[in-house]
């Protein structure tokens, strides 16, 4: 079965469902910033506070275009859609958008402490959210509109979309 990517804004759930929907469908999982973090031997944060987003959005695009075609399941960083040769590789793919609205993001990252991106103070993140949703529908094959639905009803979605 092809891979399926999740994309969506930070606190979408595309880890939590992505680690859920693979098991369900006997698939692996991978999440990109994970390998990042394995490959660069750093957490996230760090490769922010030391090497820059940009150091960090080529690591990313690497990790991208290395995922397995063929059995995945894939969740990804919520900023995959910034970079245009991204948008590119993943068009035709595989690609749910867990669309997700500003106030239940706020919500679930109120506590966060990992995400350079939602703790700058010098971006408005609810603009960012607007920017990217044009981005991550312009990506997407299917997007499932999360905000009052159970994690089981999602993956069951999903699922019907694609088995
Ligand atoms: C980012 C989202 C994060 C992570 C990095 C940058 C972003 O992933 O890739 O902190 O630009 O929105 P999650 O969407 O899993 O939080």
């Amino acid at each position: 079965m092809n891979s399926i990517f999740l994309i969506g804004f930070m606190g979408s759930g595309k880890s939590t469902i992505g680690r859920q929907l693979a098991e369900r469908l006997a698939l692996e999982f991978i999440d990109t910033d994970h390998q990042i973090e394995i490959q660069a031997k750093k957490k996230i944060k760090t490769i922010f506070a030391e090497e820059g987003e940009e150091a960090f959005r080529n690591l990313e695009h690497q990790v991208l275009i290395d995922t397995p075609n063929q059995g995945y399941v894939i969740a990804t960083g919520g900023g995959i859609i910034e970079r245009e040769e991204n948008r590119t590789w993943l068009t035709n793919k595989h690609v749910v958008y867990l669309k997700t609205n500003w106030e239940t993001i706020k919500k679930r990252l109120a506590n966060d402490d990992s995400r350079p991106i939602w703790h700058d103070q010098s971006r408005n993140k609810q603009d960012l959210l607007m920017q990217r949703e044009v981005k991550y529908a312009q990506v997407a094959s299917q997007i499932i509109e999360t905000d009052k639905l159970t994690e089981e009803a999602i993956i069951e979605q999903i699922i019907s979309l694609f088995v």
